[in-house]
């Protein structure tokens, strides 16, 4: 993620301005616990801006430390006993970045888990950044408690942030499409 920072930036938009705004205030972000929520559909930059923040923020030598989502929980499945010192270690840094935040494991234990990392953040009162396909409908309108709990913290502690246009990711397969194009016809001539 080395190569995530604002100066490889292409896209300009308000949202660039937003996250250079995060590591310009950054001791009003940590002194009020706020953080962001990157909402929005696939290849749309979200986890690009989430890494410049943290890049920004590093090259100031400010601890950040940005997970995966999907692998956050994949530790603590497997580190069972380990659970409580892995958390804490999540909600001992400065910043916190969470990759991708989603609900995909559905299960009692699985929501136990997320619940779990998130709450424990909330209650450290450190900053958290995280990134979503999940809309801010969706995060808004829970489909029961256990949802709520942690919906509602997440979204006291992260102003949210929506992401839209069309996938990035799409772009850059149309180039490379372009260029093999040009090149089978340069071959055929
Ligand atoms: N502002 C930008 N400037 C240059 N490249 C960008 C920018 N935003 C995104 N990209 C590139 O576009 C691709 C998709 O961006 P990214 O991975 O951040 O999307 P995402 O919103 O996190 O998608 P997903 O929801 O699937 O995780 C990446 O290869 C990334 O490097
Ligand atoms: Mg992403």
């Amino acid at each position: 993620m080395k190569e995530w920072t604002f100066k490889n930036d292409k896209g300009l938009s308000e949202n660039t301005v937003l996250a250079k705004l995060y590591v310009k205030d950054w001791e009003t972000m940590k002194a009020e616990n706020t953080g962001y929520l990157f909402w929005g559909a696939v290849g749309t930059g979200k986890s690009f801006l989430a890494g410049c923040i943290a890049n920004a923020l590093l090259k100031q030598e400010i601890e950040v430390r940005m997970n995966n989502f999907a692998e956050v929980l994949n530790d603590l499945s497997a580190n069972f006993s380990e659970k409580n010192t892995y958390i804490k270690n999540l909600c001992r840094v400065p910043l916190l970045i969470l990759d991708d935040f989603g609900m995909e494991r559905g299960t009692e234990y699985g929501l136990e888990q997320i619940y779990a990392v998130i709450d424990g953040r909330y209650r450290s009162g450190k900053p958290l950044i995280a990134t979503t396909n999940l809309t801010l409908q969706e995060l808004k309108n829970p489909q029961d408690t256990a949802h709520a709990r942690i919906y509602d913290r997440l979204l006291e502690m992260c102003v949210p942030v929506q992401f839209k246009g069309e996938s990035l990711r799409k772009r850059t397969a149309q180039e490379k499409l372009g260029r093999m194009q040009k090149r089978i016809k340069e071959e055929m001539r």
